[in-house]
């Protein structure tokens, strides 16, 4: 069966134009989850909805190696980390990642980031009015060193975090956006390798169940220890996504604004409705808009070939609003998650499948415990005014954001 295919010679510039709905408006328009398309001169398939992406997580099917392209490596992954790995050396890798995310160590997680929260905020209340976006990403950069083990003097906060907020911020990015993002990424690389290194020397003593000691002492499939490069690229995979989810914490506060009656619900402590709250967050607003792999070898799915090294994504934020999986996917409504039965397929805001197997995403519970803190923090431990600004998010800026960033004022602590 042929693959619907889009007419013409080239259409990054429609996908730079088009942002999160690029690839769901056209599944719409052929009627179909797959269609055929020239991105950045090659030809792509893309792929959408929970079939597609049960066979997107098929690893006898797809790989990573030499997906991402290297605009994406210097500035957001890093080179030689867990993401263009596969097959074994991958298992390997990834068991590094997950071994840190035990209930003991998520619990401590909590703790960390509760303690953060109430440090920030008898600071707001000496502050008139400010952008809390910003704000959350230096409370997710103190939390997200203080967990990994990773010193962090007081002088180096802002320095830090901003560098770690513009490798995150120029993954969709060209021009300027991106260089901000790549000088960020090798100062950052420089900051973690020194520290690395001092573990190794004997000059650090973290603790053994921090990520800092695990990924100075990992050791690979031969039994030799990571080099110091790849070292820091994978800690910074888990310093650096934490402070990502300032971002999903600033949604998660103008869904508290703009849709009063959950904050109300937020209100009464309940512990299931603040976890459908952060969930509902994560499948509504925009962040990571889709995912890409290359055919391992031939295959045939739904009628359809897919020759070996062809590029496919897989649409993430189209998946999380499909009409299929979704009722009325336009609409903010943390209930939902009542009905929802838990499939690794359909609600694939951090990936799909499985986290040890797969590629899904290492900090999913890690993004959650600190997300339901944080807002269950928001709502109840806090008062603060939301004064009038442009909270409208561009669907083709990638990562999207209020336009305001959120400004708020008027804070006291409760
Ligand atoms: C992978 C999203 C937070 C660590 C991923 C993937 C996505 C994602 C879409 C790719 C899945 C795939 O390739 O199939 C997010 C979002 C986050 C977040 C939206 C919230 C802000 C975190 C956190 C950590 C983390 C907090 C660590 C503490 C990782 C790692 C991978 C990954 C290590 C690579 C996994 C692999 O290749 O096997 N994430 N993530 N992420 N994420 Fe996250």
């Amino acid at each position: 069966m042929a693959i619907p295919r889009e007419k013409g010679l080239d259409h990054t510039l429609t996908m730079l134009s088009e942002g999160y709905n690029y690839i769901g408006s056209r599944r719409k328009r052929f009627a179909s989850d797959i269609f055929q398309t020239r991105l950045m001169g090659k030809k792509v398939i893309c792929i959408g909805g929970k079939e597609a992406a049960e066979i997107f997580y098929d690893e006898g099917k797809f790989k990573r190696k030499g997906v991402a392209p290297n605009r994406v490596k210097e500035t957001l992954f890093g080179k030689k980390g867990v993401q263009g790995l596969d097959g074994a050396a991958h298992k390997h890798r990834k068991q590094l990642f997950m071994s840190l995310m035990t209930p003991e160590r998520l619990n401590n997680l909590k703790d960390i980031t509760e303690k953060q929260w109430e440090i920030a905020v008898a600071n707001w209340q000496e502050m008139k009015k400010f952008i809390f976006f910003h704000e959350a990403e230096k409370i997710m950069c103190r939390i997200a060193c203080q967990w990994a083990g990773v010193p962090l003097f007081a002088k180096e906060l802002d320095r830090r975090t901003n560098d770690l907020a513009a490798m995150i911020d120029a993954f969709g990015a060209v021009g300027p956006r991106h260089w901000r993002g790549r000088t960020a990424r090798n100062r950052s690389e420089q900051w973690i390798r020194n520290i690395v290194d001092q573990v190794r020397n004997g000059q650090q003593h973290p603790n053994v169940d921090t990520a800092l000691y695990a990924m100075a002492w990992h050791r690979d499939l031969n039994g030799n220890l990571l080099d110091l490069q790849t070292a820091a690229v994978e800690l910074l995979n888990i310093v650096r996504p934490i402070v990502a989810i300032g971002r999903y914490v600033t949604f998660g506060a103008l869904a508290m604004h703009d849709f009063p009656e959950t904050n109300e619900k937020l209100k009464t402590g309940n512990d299931a409705y603040s976890r459908m709250f952060v969930q509902e967050v994560r499948r509504y607003y925009p962040f990571g808009p889709f995912l890409g792999a290359k055919v391992r070898d031939d295959f045939t799915w739904d009628g359809h070939h897919f020759k070996k090294g062809t590029l496919v994504f897989l649409d993430i934020y189209g998946t999380n609003h499909d009409p299929d999986l979704w009722k009325e996917p336009y609409t903010f409504d943390p209930e939902r998650f009542k009905e929802w039965k838990g499939s690794p397929f359909d609600f694939i805001p951090q990936g799909g499948g499985d986290y040890n197997m797969g590629h899904r995403c290492a900090g999913e519970w890690v993004t959650i415990e600190v997300m339901k803190v944080s807002l269950e923090f928001l709502a109840n431990r806090m008062d603060y005014k939301v004064p009038k600004q442009d909270l409208r998010y561009d669907m083709v800026r990638i990562p999207s954001l209020p336009k305001s960033r959120f400004m708020i004022s008027d804070v006291t602590a409760k």
